[in-house]
């Protein structure tokens, strides 16, 4: 059995029914609502942010071996910034990449939408603010963007959890909008959702402690079963903070692109322990 879905709105408005599977399972899967040429002008402005990266430039942060302050500091930086993350498997036993750029990529994030036009016009669409307004975020701030690549053969698993773990406000607002930008399955590591598991605790939260991340375990209650969420390219899966989801890696020849963004409510409290930090004079912006 596979997750229910929709055919998306022209205006981004959700139908009472939506309202009610978002509210049941705690995701919604709606096709069809970006076009395909949208999804494609993503992937290929990604292409060019590729092409200008030199991961030399970062070489002490994609060494393997006893630099994982370096990389810890190049993704606790990265919430106001344009960063490029790579897959584990990319890397032989000396730390050198094994292949091409373009097909070694984990994610890039963390403010696309801001620093970036062509992601900030795919964010910051009319139709979004009309979705994010439905399903009851007030005053929605757009926190943090990833593309995410799942690359053919190597691409890795993303295991079991909660949004609100990265992202945590009081009370929780975290909202995932996750658009497939190729089509995601089971058979290229797609999406799997736990349907009502939004009603579940908190499980974990990913916080700095002053010195520095770590995850701290808040309660053991196991995830429960979950189905997969089919999303054809173009289509906009919506994740409650709170919902347990996950991916499986991605051992097909097929990639399997998606843009990933997480929205918090301004009338919520931050909390200043999170991961994601941003200079004082850069903060986060609504639509
Ligand atoms: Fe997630």
């Amino acid at each position: 059995m596979s997750a229910r879905s929709f055919a998306a709105t022209p205006d981004g408005g959700l139908a009472q029914e939506m309202k009610a599977a978002y509210a049941q399972d705690g995701f919604l899967v709606l096709t069809g609502y970006k076009s395909a040429e949208a999804c494609d002008a993503l992937r290929d402005r990604m292409s060019a942010l590729i092409d200008a990266f030199d991961p030399a430039e970062n070489a002490s942060v994609f060494e393997t071996g006893a630099q994982s302050h370096a990389r810890d500091r190049y993704f606790r930086e990265s919430g106001d910034k344009i960063r490029f993350f790579f897959e584990e498997e990319a890397f032989d036993a000396d730390g050198r990449l094994t292949r091409p750029k373009h097909a070694a990529l984990n994610k890039v994030g963390h403010a696309l939408h801001d620093l970036d036009p062509v992601f900030e016009a795919f964010s910051r669409d009319p139709r979004l603010a009309r979705t994010a307004g439905d399903l009851g975020l007030g005053a929605p701030l757009l926190a943090q963007s990833m593309y995410i690549f799942k690359p053919p053969e190597i691409g890795g698993e993303v295991g079991c959890h909660q949004d609100s773990t990265f992202l945590h406000t009081e009370p929780m607002t975290c909202t995932g909008f996750w658009f497939a930008l190729e089509d995601a399955d089971e058979t290229n590591g797609g999406l799997l959702g736990v349907p009502g598991g939004h009603r579940g605790p908190l499980r974990q939260r990913f916080r700095h402690d002053g010195t520095g991340l770590g995850m701290e375990t808040l309660d053991e209650t196991p995830f429960g079963a979950d189905v997969p969420l089919i999303a054809p390219k173009g289509t906009l899966v919506v994740l409650h903070g709170l919902v347990p989801h996950r991916s499986a890696p991605n051992r097909s020849p097929r990639s399997r692109a998606a843009y990933a963004l997480h929205m918090v409510d301004a009338s919520a409290r931050w909390s200043p322990d999170n991961w994601l930090t941003r200079a004082l004079e850069n903060p986060m912006r609504g639509f």
